[in-house]
């Protein structure tokens, strides 16, 4: 049986700059946060990840090859402005020449303004907790736009605030390694801020074009089913589906996420009048990440700390995933993907909806010159079918973003996750296609499963 998609479904792959680009100090780009905490904490760097900066004609040959319509990828601001300000010519030439270079090669470009990689430079004025850097931010937006604007209509200002805020100033996992999570709600807010003031900019420059933001959703799971674990379980989901899904959408934040987090604080008296305003830009289209479900349970004593990014979301803890975990430690249950849709659906009013990523990173190995990859191609054949059903049930989902093009820079774990289609050798830089990007290439060219 073959599941088909609506017409007109965008498929595409998605990938970040600093996860590919590697040549971190070619052309004047100067250094992100992502540098300085990457050689400050002893981990790999995103040097030279897959060498993309240079081979990105070669990347996008992949991409005609496979025949995927749509590619997402990101513009590093420390290309642009290495200082956060003054613009570098010559970092705004590469994307000027990707662009082209894609639609040479009959694949339309998606913009992510903004996938973590602030400039050291603004973390120096003391990052996103610094209410100034929204300002920045909408420059820089205005700056990309102006030239990039005749050839992109596709234009995401940020990916995922929650990690770049939570994970980024609350628990520090991320860069720039920071743990004070008053600070952390406080950065949440201004990114929330700045993807408004660039949403504005952007329109504001003229031209058809969809604007959205893109945020990461994890469905959340009890063991139990009393009324001790839902109130764990909507306290992590508030806090990870709702802080900034709500205020785009005009909402504010919910007030049981402000009680939940009052004794912080710091959020309540960041919030400026008029922000909420600004915040609340008309989305376009609403970018939805989804990799895999959260499981939450209660503490016994409501004051204890949590064990989430954000510890004063007291009396819950996060619990550990359950069955066929992925090699990163992430469950899957594509059953989830369906039900997060049609919540969005009904919880966004109707806004229509593009996965801007989807995917699973397991131990591959180049055999014989091929990558069998089963897992990931049940992965994505699972999840692809979960979006279908959502779709069969009235989710107006309009495209999916595999994750990732290539096996790249994962983060805080370096070089160690693969999440490719596109097998990387980091030592020669050798691609190989892996069995899950044939398959994708047949469904891609199916429009259907
Ligand atoms: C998401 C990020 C992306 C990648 C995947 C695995 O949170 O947006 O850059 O790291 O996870």
């Amino acid at each position: 049986m073959t599941l088909g998609f609506p017409d007109g479904f965008r498929w595409g792959t998605a990938t970040a700059a600093y996860q590919i680009e590697g040549s971190t100090t070619a052309d004047g780009r100067g250094p992100s946060i992502w540098d300085t905490f990457t050689a400050r904490s002893g981990l790999a760097t995103g040097d030279p990840a897959c060498d993309h900066y240079r081979r990105y004609r070669e990347d996008i040959g992949l991409l005609s090859e496979l025949g995927i319509p749509y590619y997402r990828f990101s513009v590093a601001w420390s290309r642009i402005m290495p200082d956060g300000r003054t613009v570098e010519p010559r970092g705004l030439a590469f994307y000027d020449r990707l662009v082209d270079a894609l639609l040479e090669n009959g694949v339309t470009p998606m913009v992510t303004l903004y996938h973590w990689d602030l400039p050291e430079a603004l973390q120096a004025e003391g990052g996103w907790p610094n209410r100034e850097l929204a300002d920045l931010f909408a420059d820089y937006a205005l700056t990309v736009h102006k030239v990039l604007s005749d050839r992109v209509q596709q234009w995401t200002t940020i990916n995922e605030p929650f990690c770049a805020a939570f994970i980024g100033y609350g628990n520090g996992d991320h860069a720039p390694g920071i743990q004070d999570e008053g600070a952390a709600l406080v950065a949440g807010h201004n990114l929330l801020l700045a993807h408004g003031k660039a949403a504005q900019a952007l329109r504001s420059d003229g031209g058809e074009q969809e604007v959205s933001i893109v945020l990461n959703f994890a469905p959340v799971l009890t063991d139990v089913d009393d009324a001790a674990h839902r109130e764990a379980a909507r306290k992590f989901d508030f806090l990870h589906n709702r802080f900034f899904l709500d205020p785009l959408l005009g909402r504010g934040y919910p007030p049981e996420l402000l009680a939940d987090l009052a004794h912080l604080g710091t959020l309540e008296p960041a919030i400026a009048d008029g922000d909420l305003e600004i915040i609340a830009q008309p989305l376009d289209v609403l970018g939805v990440n989804y990799y895999a479900p959260a499981r939450a349970m209660p503490l016994e004593d409501p004051e204890a700390d949590s064990n989430c990014p954000l510890p004063g979301l007291r009396g819950m803890d996060v619990q550990p995933p359950r069955g066929e975990l992925t090699s990163l430690g992430w469950e899957q249950r594509p059953e989830c993907f369906t039900e997060l849709l049609l919540w969005l659906q009904e919880h966004c009013d109707g806004l229509p909806l593009v996965i801007a990523e989807n995917g699973a990173a397991f131990e591959d190995e180049v055999v014989e010159g091929r990558v069998h990859d089963e897992k990931r191609v049940r992965y994505f054949a699972d999840h692809l079918a979960a979006v279908h059903a959502a779709i069969e049930r009235g989710a107006d989902v309009r495209g999916y973003m595999a994750w990732s093009l290539l096996d790249n820079f994962e983060w805080a774990m370096g070089y160690t996750q693969r999440f490719g289609l596109v097998h990387v050798d980091f030592e020669t830089q050798e691609r190989v296609l892996k069995d899950s990007a044939l398959f994708y290439a047949d469904v891609v060219a199916r429009n259907g499963l």
